[in-house]
């Protein structure tokens, strides 16, 4: 597992060593449940900049919409109540400010993400969720297209080997992949495209890298693509 402090190592080496610019990548932190309280949110930012070695985000997010006391760990005993709208105004301060480019929210359902959007002044530009072929999540993308707010899908490839259900070997995705000539993760991968989110694939493997990227001079005809409603929606 990587933290903040190595990634921070890494992106001080590729900028110095002129592999790649500043302004090249877009860079998305978020605000972590036990710092929801507005006035710990500015120090989470500072925090997240002085580990990761930047000036700015590109985007900050809600990590989550339920909120834990200030320096506890995630566990029901640590609860308290939320305030989104007091949390996000402080977010929009962190926008105004230039530290944060965009701003947005994550796992915010349909209901939260609808009562942020009715107090914000800055709207969220993004909100990302898990989001697979076996949790398509149709009401979310609709309510996020509708309110301009990016829909960004996490575990798009349903996170395999760490759930019961694999969505990499679901007989619709092998028969899509096969038909097509491309892998089960890029059918899983190309599918989110289409549907029209973006996608936020994980692999420590350079090849696995390379075949997830892989996805943009082809896609799936609409006969193959109507076979992913066949594909039973579980909640994981
Ligand atoms: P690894 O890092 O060993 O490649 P998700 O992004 O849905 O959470 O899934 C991440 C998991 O999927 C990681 O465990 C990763 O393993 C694995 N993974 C990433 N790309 C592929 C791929 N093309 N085929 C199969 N598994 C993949």
């Amino acid at each position: 597992m990587f933290g903040n402090a190595q990634v921070g190592l890494a992106l001080k080496h590729v900028f110095e060593e002129g592999i790649v610019k500043r302004e090249e990548l877009f860079i998305t932190s978020k605000l972590w449940c036990s710092d929801h309280a507005p006035e710990d949110v500015p120090d989470a930012l500072e925090v997240s900049l002085r580990d990761l070695q930047l000036n700015y985000l590109d985007l900050y997010l809600i990590h989550w919409p339920f909120r834990v006391k200030k320096g506890t760990n995630l566990s029901p005993k640590n609860y308290v109540a939320p305030d989104i709208p007091a949390t996000w105004a402080a977010l929009e301060n962190l926008h105004h400010s230039g530290k944060a480019r965009a701003i947005g929210v994550s796992n915010f359902s349909s209901k939260k993400l609808e009562g942020l959007l009715a107090v914000a002044r800055v709207p969220p530009a993004v909100n990302q969720v898990e989001c697979h072929p076996g949790w398509q999540q149709p009401k979310l993308r609709q309510i996020c297209q509708a309110n301009g707010v990016h829909f960004s899908a996490y575990s798009p490839l349903g996170s395999p080997g760490t759930r019961s259900a694999n969505i990499l070997a679901h007989p619709v995705i092998i028969k899509v992949a096969e038909a097509l000539g491309k892998t089960a993760a890029q059918v899983a991968l190309r599918w989110g495209l289409q549907v029209g989110h973006s996608i936020l694939p994980k692999s420590v493997g350079e090849a696995r890298i390379k075949e997830n990227l892989n996805i943009f001079d082809w896609s799936i005809p609409h006969d193959l693509l109507a076979k992913f409603s066949d594909i039973q929606q579980v909640r994981i």
